[in-house]
């Protein structure tokens, strides 16, 4: 079994002791339940690492008032035997009275990037995200730290937080995983009614969409958004949060395409919000 820590100082210990030895660490932030998703971030993390931390901490601060952070779902048993045949060392399981003891008031607030998209939905959510991916950072002290590009405006918070405060981590990004159908992996997905899950792979339908329709020339995003918003409303009973077409490095809405796009969406299927996103290189191929 990968050992289980869950005391900060003990983490922190062992880290840079690992560093004094000349071990290379790699961490792999997650909020447990994990997925194969979470798993192909673990394997690329052994293949570039010599030890593997994957943590699991629910954080509250990520999540906003009414939002799911007491029933999302927690199994640290299954998660180490996960984290484990995955190929991780340890698992850092800290409680949120050692990560936010009485006090606490130190928050790391990216600016602009952090106010669209899922951030302009759920305000402070990417300040609660980009705070305890700074205090993992710290904790794990890692040569590399590994993220999945499902949560796309995330990934562009942490590489301009980690560019701007001078971590000194090098980020890999690993696709999406999918479902055949191509539903995108998310811890979420078991809150879906099995109606919700069979109508849920629209989304990537409509990303696929906009993708050929990139291709075959459109440049308006306005007749991209509206094609998948069609087309989404058509197959499915879900509430459309947005659709949007980005720039993929500042995250801006883009009104006639070029260069490379984030196209992002999010929707409510009954009370379960579910996101996914592609990037499109307009003169390329999308990834
Ligand atoms: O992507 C997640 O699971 C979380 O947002 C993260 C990065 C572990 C921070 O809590």
């Amino acid at each position: 079994m990968a050992q289980v820590i869950n005391d900060i100082g003990q983490m922190q210990g062992l880290c840079l002791r690992l560093r004094i030895e000349g071990k290379r660490i790699a961490v792999v932030p997650t909020m447990g339940y994990l997925h194969d998703g979470h798993v192909s971030l673990i394997r690329e993390a052994k293949a570039r690492a010599d030890v593997v931390m994957v943590t699991v901490f629910v954080n509250p601060t990520q999540f906003g008032p009414g939002e799911d952070f007491t029933r999302y779902p927690r199994d640290l048993d299954r998660d180490v035997r996960i984290a484990r045949g995955g190929g991780a060392d340890y698992v850092f399981a800290p409680t949120v009275d050692a990560m936010y003891p009485t006090g606490f008031a130190a928050f790391v607030d990216v600016d602009r990037i952090a106010n669209v998209l899922e951030g302009k939905s759920r305000p402070g959510h990417f300040r609660g995200v980009a705070t305890v991916v700074a205090k993992l950072l710290n904790i794990t002290q890692p040569h590399v730290a590994l993220f999945g590009q499902k949560d796309a405006q995330q990934v562009v918070i942490v590489r301009r937080m980690v560019a701007d405060l001078d971590f000194p981590v090098q980020l890999i990004i690993c696709a999406t995983v999918r479902e055949p159908d191509g539903l995108a992996l998310s811890s979420r997905n078991s809150y879906l009614t099995a109606d919700q899950r069979a109508q849920a792979p629209v989304l990537f339908r409509a990303l696929t969409l906009a993708g050929r329709l990139v291709e075959h020339g459109e440049r308006r995003s306005s007749r991209i958004k509206g094609e998948m918003t069609e087309l989404i409303k058509h197959e499915a009973s879900c509430e459309i949060d947005y659709v949007s077409v980005a720039d993929a490095s500042t995250l801006e809405e883009q009104e006639e395409c070029h260069g490379t796009l984030l196209v992002s969406l999010a929707a409510r299927f009954g009370s379960t919000r579910l996101i996914d996103n592609i990037v499109i290189d307009v003169n390329g191929h999308h990834a």
